[in-house]
């Protein structure tokens, strides 16, 4: 077999054999295959698509391309350990807010999660605004913290599915990223060879995600299941609205102080809604047979160990069993901070209609707290704050947003871009709504 064959057959729109894909993903962990055939295989699924069964192949052969987990080798019987994961967002910070929250519920959470791809940002960027959390996490520390914890929120090691932790790196950078293939091979590999048993998919749709269309992101929601449900796993995926920036906060260190004010209860509406969606869905999963929950109690738990600060606590627990300085937990004005923060003034009164969450993802990654290339390095403290949401009245020359930046220039550049992506009318719009429709096996 040859990879160039590969790629010119995946380039003139054939289909690829279970063993192509298999020799291909391969060679390209074994470093045999370079970034730049990688990348060409890359560009040419992203154009021509894959069927059902090569997306499953290529799912199964990154989930098989390092370990896999079997947890239930080593945790107690009977466990059943959830695990929740989004297609991408702008201001996603949902993980940091239902992990804790699931975990004080009770189950146990073990999370492997990504960096920031193109202008979505990575739950585990977002963690390392805490000074010292670290991803980096053996096998048994893993098991252990997820015993002594409940959560732990692990990057991708170089033993679990490391042909994604490749390709994801590579694709942020050659504009591969939005493939229905791509996204859905990437989640469930790491999904499937991290050995949760429950697992809860937030699949994006709108402006600041990678499925625009309610369409694409229902085929990639229900793709996802198919996966799933073919690897053993019980699964559910939300198809959940991402036109405008989730809750208020875009930027790594700014949207660490929103899960944390989240955890204490003060949440923003469209931010709230998701949270408890997600959550209730994990903890209906996690439910062990002979449990009698349903939505309601769901609900019912998780509003009581976010009032009860249970939540808080656990969240804590885990910043400082992965290393991190709780004091920035407990005092979140220790996180970075950007020095410049500029407002960007309304330019008439009345409604915000849009805004378009990818340009304020661009915006920020542009500013420094994304990457633009793989080696680029995250500065944690920029951002943009919305002082209006969809929906809000606004007066002229009061700040639509805040924009956070390492220095003037690149603060008053991302102030004038900033404006553009919002759109004001003089009527109030309709609301947009928070889960747009609901896969299960
Ligand atoms: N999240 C992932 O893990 N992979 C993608 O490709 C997109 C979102």
């Amino acid at each position: 077999m040859n990879p160039v064959n590969i790629i010119v057959k995946k380039r003139d729109g054939d289909r690829l054999t279970a063993q192509e894909i298999r020799y291909f993903i391969k060679g390209y962990v074994a470093g045999q295959i370079p970034d730049y055939q990688a990348a060409a295989l890359a560009m040419a699924i992203y154009f021509q698509g894959m069927s059902a069964q090569e997306t499953a192949d290529l799912t199964l052969a990154m989930a098989a391309s390092g370990d896999q987990i079997d947890l239930h080798a080593v945790l107690p019987a009977g466990t059943i350990v959830v695990d929740k994961h989004s297609s991408g967002g702008v201001g996603d910070k949902t993980t940091l807010v239902v992990g804790p929250i699931v975990a004080a519920c009770g189950l146990m959470v073990g999370k492997m999660s990504g960096r920031g791809l193109s202008f979505s940002g990575g739950t585990i960027d977002k963690l390392e605004s805490i000074a010292g959390w670290s991803p980096d996490l053996e096998l048994d520390r893993f098991l252990h913290q997820m015993q002594a914890v409940g959560l732990v929120v692990a990057g991708q090691t170089a033993d679990l599915a490391p042909a994604d932790k490749k390709l994801y790196a590579l694709r942020d950078v050659t504009g591969t990223v939005n493939s229905l293939p791509l996204i859905a091979s990437s989640i469930m590999s790491k999904k499937l060879a991290s050995g949760a048993d429950a697992i809860v998919l937030d699949v994006k749709c709108g402006r600041g995600s990678f499925m625009e269309t309610l369409d694409e992101a229902r085929k990639l929601a229900s793709l996802m299941v198919d996966i799933g449900t073919l690897g053993g796993r019980r699964i559910v995926a939300l198809v959940t609205q991402m036109e405008q920036p989730l809750g208020y906060a875009a930027g790594n260190s700014l949207e660490v102080k929103e899960a944390i004010a989240a955890l204490h209860g003060e949440s923003a509406p469209d931010f709230r809604a998701l949270v408890e969606s997600v959550a209730v869905e994990m903890l209906l999963l996690g439910a062990s047979a002979g449990e009698s929950l349903d939505e309601e109690r769901a609900l019912a738990k998780i509003r009581s160990v976010i009032d009860s600060g249970a939540a808080f606590e656990l969240f804590r627990a885990f910043v400082a069993a992965q290393g991190g300085d709780v004091a920035m937990v407990d005092n979140p004005d220790l996180l970075p901070t950007a020095p410049v923060v500029l407002p960007v003034p309304a330019p008439m009164d009345g409604y915000v209609g849009r805004i378009d969450a990818r340009c304020i993802g661009l915006t920020v990654v542009d500013m420094g707290g994304g990457r633009r290339r793989k080696e680029d390095i995250i500065d944690h403290r920029v951002g943009v704050t919305l002082a209006a949401k969809v929906g809000d009245h606004v007066v002229k020359d009061r700040p639509l947003c805040f924009v956070h930046g390492a220095d003037e220039v690149t603060a008053l550049a991302a102030v004038r871009r900033v404006m553009q992506a919002f759109e004001l009318q003089t009527t109030r719009p309709q609301p947009l709504s928070t889960v747009l429709a609901r896969f299960s096996s």
